[in-house]
């Protein structure tokens, strides 16, 4: 059976198998900042970040978090489970960086007394706007129990990432989860990569994520092999 392109996303393509509840996903080099303003490609991102999500989706996976992820088919391709994803994307916030900081006046670096969790509208014409509770219950984007599962998940995948990360000299400032409805169940889907997440490495907090392509810091493709490495111990 012929595979068809079912989606392309800034970072990504999804295609179909031979089977209606797995897809493939493709990992591009493509990146892009803004919404889309800012466009670039990132040399070897694909391949990277295929590996380190594949890294992070099994190690979620062993500490019993539901995911999309199947396993890793090339260099560039992921097969997952075929999610209906949930139009709302989950931000996990340990420490004040980038919109949460501009939009509430607080220094970068600043420690939250508490783990902020924040939901955006996933709409790319609309910019991702900030929604709470409310807004997702009234736009029937998902239902309240869907709302606490994504919720308590997103707290659970914090607590297991940000340790992990510690243990190698990484602080999990912040990142985005999307989740999605496979066989009735909310699960895990899209990646957990340098373009989701914020790291600063522990001692120098030196940024090792997409910021470095944001803001024209340079050595974008280091920062994602450095990281790849310290999760792995693979020399990209
Ligand atoms: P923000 O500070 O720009 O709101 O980003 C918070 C986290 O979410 C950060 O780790 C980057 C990630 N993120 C995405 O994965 N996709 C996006 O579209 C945005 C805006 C942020
Ligand atoms: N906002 C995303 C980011 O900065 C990418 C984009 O929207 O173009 O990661």
């Amino acid at each position: 059976m012929e595979s068809k392109m079912l989606y392309e996303g800034k970072a990504k393509k999804i295609f179909t198998t031979e089977k209606a509840n797995e897809v493939m996903v493709y990992f591009k080099d493509d990146a892009t900042a803004f919404n889309g303003e800012k466009k670039g490609t990132i040399a070897s991102k694909g391949v990277l970040n295929n590996k380190i999500a594949s890294f992070f989706f099994e190690l979620l996976g062993e500490k019993g978090i539901p995911h999309h992820f199947i396993r890793r088919v090339s260099d560039r391709e992921m097969l997952v489970k075929a999610l209906t994803i949930l139009p709302v994307e989950v931000v996990v916030r340990n420490i004040a960086a980038g919109s949460l900081a501009k939009r509430l006046g607080l220094a970068e670096g600043t420690k939250m007394a508490e783990t902020i969790v924040e939901m955006y509208y996933k709409n790319d014409e609309l910019g991702d706007p900030l929604i709470n509770q409310y807004h997702i219950k009234a736009m029937k984007l998902a239902t309240e129990e869907q709302v606490k599962t994504m919720e308590d998940y997103a707290l659970a995948i914090n607590a297991i990432l940000s340790e992990y990360l510690k243990g190698k000299n990484l602080e999990l400032i912040d990142f985005k989860l999307e989740f999605g409805v496979y066989e009735g169940k909310v699960i895990l889907g899209d990646e957990i990569s340098p373009d989701t997440c914020r790291f600063w490495d522990s001692v120098t907090k030196e940024k090792m994520d997409k910021d470095r392509f944001r803001r024209d810091l340079g050595k974008v493709e280091d920062a994602y092999k450095e990281v790849l490495y310290r999760l792995t111990g693979e020399r990209a």
